[in-house]
């Protein structure tokens, strides 16, 4: 048998997806219309011999438990949310939860961040991983060389895919080939994690922070039972014949900002194409809107036949678009309003937010600048005519003035 972890991090760690990350936890967050932890969810029901599926955070049970519920019925596969009552580390917190996770006995564990976007090709990581006959294996890709930085960068043995060296977000350059977040491992896991834990007890808790953690907290030391996967795992076993590597020549990206979010959403939309078809939305102006390119629209929104929608939109349930309404490069959350000939462009409109008749809310759509898309918050309300350029609206503001690259607090 197998299992399939996803850790889902808690309120702490999705600071960068504000103002979106307030009401919901960034996992929760739709992509294409669906939760950004229903992607790699969908993808472990490819897995051979799968028995459950666990969510790891410390975000709130109750903020889960509908979305585990509905899940579980819809894939006629357990999917259960594992409170930890602290951060354990992406490692620890895997630990944490040990003797639940080896209840069904596995033979492999798929350890899966929740904040990547990929094909996850997990099958064949499966079988990879078993003919290397390691402890572990992870999905690894090439990236540019101005943006391994921002990730674990790694070196492998282009014969034998063995894992040669690991260094977690390097300040100099090491490789261009980066880790994505998705691995595969034998129990041992536990006993590798159980090690640190009880070295790092050892030495008095003398192991210190990264430097840039330190910045923030430069006397605090790491707790026993505080293990990151990457600096105290794959680093010091890199090079020890047990981790092995998979590389991905498909789509790669880490979803930390509400832009990444925009063109994961996209990237996804694209993948329905030959995944879930049916979720696409078909329109020729007719009877139902226009639609361009992928499109998804959840049943329950009400789209004007005289609308033209897409590329890569995603509408969300209650959502009411008037005649005339043009959206282009969007996700537009629940229950928003938008009002006849308004315009929306690469653009994130919050749950509530109601745009006036021919408003605009826009942005350039370059997804990893800081503007680089207009987000409204929460309950946002756009006046008729008011235009809004690559600005962040916080919730429950109201705009009568146009504004242009602002921050509206
Ligand atoms: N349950 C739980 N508890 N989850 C956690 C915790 C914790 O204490 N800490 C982190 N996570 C989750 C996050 O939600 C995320 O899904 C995953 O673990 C990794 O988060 P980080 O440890 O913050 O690392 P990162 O996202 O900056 O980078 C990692 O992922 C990259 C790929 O996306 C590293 O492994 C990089 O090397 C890698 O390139």
């Amino acid at each position: 048998k197998v299992v399939a972890v996803i850790m889902v991090g808690g309120p702490t760690k999705g600071t960068r997806f504000r103002p979106l990350s307030f009401n919901t936890p960034k996992p929760l967050f739709p992509l294409a219309g669906q939760p950004m932890v229903h992607h790699p969810i969908s993808a472990c029901k490819r897995i051979p011999n799968l028995a459950q599926i666990y969510l790891i955070g410390f975000h709130e049970e109750r903020e889960f438990a509908l979305y585990v519920s509905s899940i579980s019925n819809e894939l006629k596969l357990p999917v259960r949310y594992l409170k930890e009552d602290k951060p354990h580390g992406s490692a620890g917190g895997l630990y944490y939860f040990r003797d639940i996770i080896m209840e069904d006995s596995p033979s492999h564990i798929f350890l899966l961040n929740c904040d990547v976007c990929c094909s996850f090709p997990l099958p064949s990581m499966l079988d990879a991983h078993i003919k290397y006959g390691g402890m572990g294996t992870m999905l690894v890709i090439k990236v540019s060389a101005e943006s391994a930085n921002q990730f674990g960068e790694l070196v492998a043995d282009p014969e034998t895919h063995e894992l040669l060296h690991y260094t977690e977000k390097p300040e100099t350059f090491v490789s261009d080939l980066i880790n994505c977040g998705v691995y595969i491992f034998t129990p041992d896991i536990f006993a590798a994690i159980e090690d640190v834990s009880i070295n790092r007890e050892g030495r008095g808790n003398l192991r210190r922070l990264s430097s840039f953690e330190a910045l923030q907290s430069a006397t605090r030391t790491l707790p026993k039972d505080f293990v990151r996967l990457d600096q105290d795992i794959l680093s010091p076993l890199a090079g020890k014949k047990k981790l092995y590597t998979y590389e991905t020549n498909d789509f790669w990206e880490q979803i930390k900002t509400p832009g990444l979010s925009l063109k994961c959403s996209e990237l996804y939309l694209a993948q329905f194409r030959y995944t879930s078809p049916h979720l696409l939305a078909s329109g020729d102006g007719k009877k139902n809107a226009k639609i361009v390119g992928d499109v998804y629209i959840h049943p329950s929104a009400k789209v004007h036949p005289s609308a033209k929608i897409g590329p890569n939109v995603s509408i969300s349930a209650n959502v009411r678009v008037g005649a005339g309404v043009r959206l282009i490069g969007c996700i537009v959350l629940d229950d928003v309003e938008v009002k006849e000939n308004a315009v929306v462009i690469n653009s994130i409109v919050g749950w509530k937010s109601s745009l006036g008749r021919w408003s605009r809310v826009q942005a350039d759509g370059d997804y990893s600048a800081k503007l680089g898309i207009t987000i409204l918050g929460e309950a946002v309300t756009v006046e008729d005519e008011v235009v809004v350029i690559n600005s962040i609206v916080l919730p429950h503001k109201i705009l009568n003035v146009s504004v242009q690259d602002e921050i509206i607090l």
